[in-house]
């Protein structure tokens, strides 16, 4: 088992990673609550694949749970769903002493976080993220949110998880697409902090290997994402690193209606978007961009999505990190080394 330890001011948990872990949940949450009741939160597609074994080792554990499902999909976040948890958790009896549990993506992750974070102003949580990019990313570092028609992730909070416990045997289960779509975090975390990371998955030649390895991997960005998050955990400074491929990424996303290319492959073109913008402007290493672009194709992500500059430009203008015509963008030194770059929304392509 690995684990990782955070520590923010007044906040302090532990990220455990282990393959199998989920028949172990009741014994380390345990450790961390003392109460009797447990809502735990999960979707439609991950209930009937991994409830029974979560809700199997909470019993045992003397936890009286109970099981909320909501459907699978982004739609989920929103406030219908949220209203309906606190619903069903205050029939379950659930009081500011006892504990939530996210068992599911980001989509369960977020919503549940901000449920917990609001009900009884804060109850306490855990999450058990099941996908690669709840793993490596939504899961660590506090910020949960609900989404509005006018736009994603509008409502929100930071509010940090109790512990995270992460079983890298979920993954097996995921849609390669899904499991791309995580992929495309991980390399990006390579890619700003960690060369290292992506010569190991540049030798990766086959999905057995990958899965041999992936303890290690997601171990590894959660550890970046930890010390970013213990450095700026309020996202004011240094955790916008972590916005690499993301201005580019999010303007494909909502240029395709968020239907056509998942977040994932967005950011996988964004960062390619980034790599060569910053080889222009002499900030990146020359053939930076060409060994990302190999890398990600490797791993199933698209480079290459279709947009004119006009209506790259129009999507990046209403982003939430813009102001007004400067754009606060991230881009690498090398492979391994980013910084934060204020640049004009008209130079983009020169
Ligand atoms: N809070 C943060 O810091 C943060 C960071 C990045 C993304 N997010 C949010 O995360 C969300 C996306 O998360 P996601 O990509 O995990 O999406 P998701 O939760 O929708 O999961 C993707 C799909 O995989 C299914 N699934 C989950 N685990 C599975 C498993 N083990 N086996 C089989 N199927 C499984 C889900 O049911 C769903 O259909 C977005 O809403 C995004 O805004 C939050
Ligand atoms: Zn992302």
């Amino acid at each position: 088992m690995k684990t990782l330890h955070v520590t923010i001011p007044e906040r302090e948990y532990d990220i455990h990673i282990e393959k199998g872990i989920l028949d172990r949940g009741g014994e380390f949450i345990k450790t961390v609550f003392q109460g009797e009741k447990i809502a735990v939160v999960t979707d439609s597609n991950v209930g009937p694949l991994y409830m029974n074994r979560l809700r199997e080792s909470l019993t045992v554990a003397g936890f009286q749970v109970c099981e909320i499902v909501i459907p699978a999909g982004e739609s989920s976040k929103c406030k219908e769903q949220l209203f309906r948890l606190y619903e069903e958790m205050l029939s379950f009896g659930i009081t500011r002493g006892d504990l939530v549990v996210a068992l599911g993506g980001g989509v369960v992750g977020d919503l549940t976080g901000y449920a917990a974070a609001t009900l009884f102003r804060g109850i306490p949580y855990v999450q058990i993220p099941t996908t690669l990019l709840a793993q490596v990313d939504s899961s660590v570092g506090g910020k949960v949110a609900i989404n509005l028609p006018k736009g994603k992730n509008l409502v929100g909070a930071f509010y940090q998880p109790k512990m995270v416990l992460i079983d890298t045997d979920c993954l097996i289960t995921l849609s390669e697409r899904v499991l791309a779509d995580g992929m495309a975090e991980v390399i990006k975390y390579g890619a700003i902090f960690r060369k290292d990371l992506l010569d190991t998955l540049t030798q990766i030649t086959e999905k057995k290997e990958l899965f041999a390895k992936i303890e290690e991997i997601v171990y590894t960005c959660c550890d970046c994402k930890r010390q970013v998050v213990e450095r700026d955990e309020l996202d004011n400074g240094e955790r916008m690193l972590l916005n690499f491929g993301h201005t580019f990424g999010h303007a494909i996303e909502k240029q395709y209606h968020y239907e056509t290319y998942t977040h994932g492959e967005g950011v996988a073109a964004g960062m390619v978007i980034a790599a060569e913008h910053g080889e222009r402007q002499g900030i990146t290493q020359k053939g930076t961009a060409s060994r990302l672009e190999e890398l990600l194709k490797q791993y199933g992500l698209p480079t290459r999505i279709p947009m004119t500059k006009e209506a790259m430009e129009d999507a990046i203008q209403v982003d939430k990190k813009g102001q007004g015509n400067i754009l606060h963008l991230v881009l690498l030194e090398e492979l391994g080394k980013a910084r934060l770059v204020k640049t004009q929304r008209s130079n983009l392509w020169i």
